[in-house]
């Protein structure tokens, strides 16, 4: 099994994240940290909440509520792309399992309880991790992986022309990950990666969906608002950059290709905030982090398939 947390901001395609996190036979999902992203921040957190549900599994991964805001920008939320991020889901929850202890501090206990052991996955904008690295410096030993969605490797940016949106959201916060010396990062990109090998069209969507199970439905209300968007944006399908970058950590034969890069994040021009600036190895600046360029779509979409398959029992 893989030990991990999973950092989210919790709206469409983290939901399925999450799922990979609590139902795939080879995770270990410690807990779940909630990061300012896709939607107002209580709705995020409702949203993961409902998601356990979904999976019989409210209660039994702690959810940690952290960052409420980027480390220097105004919050920029993804609602007209998400909607509320759950397709105007709503559950009232008798229970929250919402802990106490902050995000930022569950990430540090965690992983220095098993120094090198337990990997993070990170689905929205790196607040939470950035906050981390700057609050205990031993942070950067103790994770064992930091897998990254975030970026873009082939120009083409989803929230500006130059930028994708986890990077955009706060690129203080993502610099300053990519630059504390983490030894073995990866990142799932925006463009290739989800454009090209987590992409599902409209017809395979319908097909993933049409299962008589709690998750199949409950995918379908999540992705819906999204798969709208994006085709009204001319992306010929529902988006799925969240789950791959869990499925990868948890599922290495999904990587087809990924090679050491330089990865930085540009802070400091308007026009291109939050662009990742990644320079390949052979260039005489030291590389930080795996980029990956190729993922297995075939092998992922039956993964997918196979989760929503699973019956699960809500809890509420
Ligand atoms: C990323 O931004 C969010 O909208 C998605 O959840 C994903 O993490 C894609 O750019
Ligand atoms: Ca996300």
């Amino acid at each position: 099994k893989v030990p991990f947390i999973l950092d989210t901001d919790t709206a469409q395609d983290d939901c399925v994240a999450i799922l990979f996190g609590l139902l795939d036979e080879r995770a270990d999902l410690r807990a779940i940290t909630m990061v300012a992203g896709n939607v107002g921040f209580e709705r995020q957190i409702k949203n993961a909440q409902m998601t356990l549900n979904a999976a019989g599994k409210l209660g039994a991964v702690p959810i940690h509520v952290g960052c409420s805001q980027p480390m220097l920008r105004e919050w920029v939320s993804a609602e007209d792309v998400h909607g509320d991020g759950t397709g105007g889901l709503s559950i009232d929850f008798t229970t929250t399992h919402v802990e106490d202890e902050h995000a930022v501090d569950a990430l540090l206990r965690i992983t220095a309880a098993q120094p090198g052991e337990v990997s993070v996955v990170a689905i929205g904008p790196l607040t939470n991790i950035a906050t981390a690295v700057v609050k205990d410096r031993n942070f950067v030993k103790n994770v064992k992986s930091l897998y990254i969605m975030g970026g873009s490797n082939n120009g083409r940016g989803n929230t500006i022309s130059a930028a994708e949106f986890n990077f955009y959201v706060d690129p203080e916060a993502a610099q300053i990950v990519f630059t504390a010396g983490f030894e073995d990062i990866h990142v799932v990109t925006w463009d290739p990666i989800t454009l090209r090998d987590a992409t599902i069209t409209r017809a395979e969507y319908n097909a993933l969906a049409d299962k008589d199970t709690t998750l199949a439905k409950f995918f379908k209300k999540v992705c819906d608002t999204t798969l709208d968007f994006n085709e009204s944006v001319g992306v010929d399908g529902s988006t799925h950059p969240d789950s791959m970058t869990v499925a990868t950590l948890l599922h290495p034969e999904l990587i087809l290709s990924e090679n050491r890069y330089r990865v930085d994040i540009e802070t400091g021009s308007e026009l291109t905030r939050g662009y990742s600036a990644m320079a390949w190895e052979k260039f005489p600046l030291p590389a930080n982090a795996y980029v990956v360029e190729e993922a297995d779509k075939k092998a992922f979409f039956a993964r997918l398939d196979a989760l929503l398959a699973l019956e699960t029992t809500p809890n509420q």
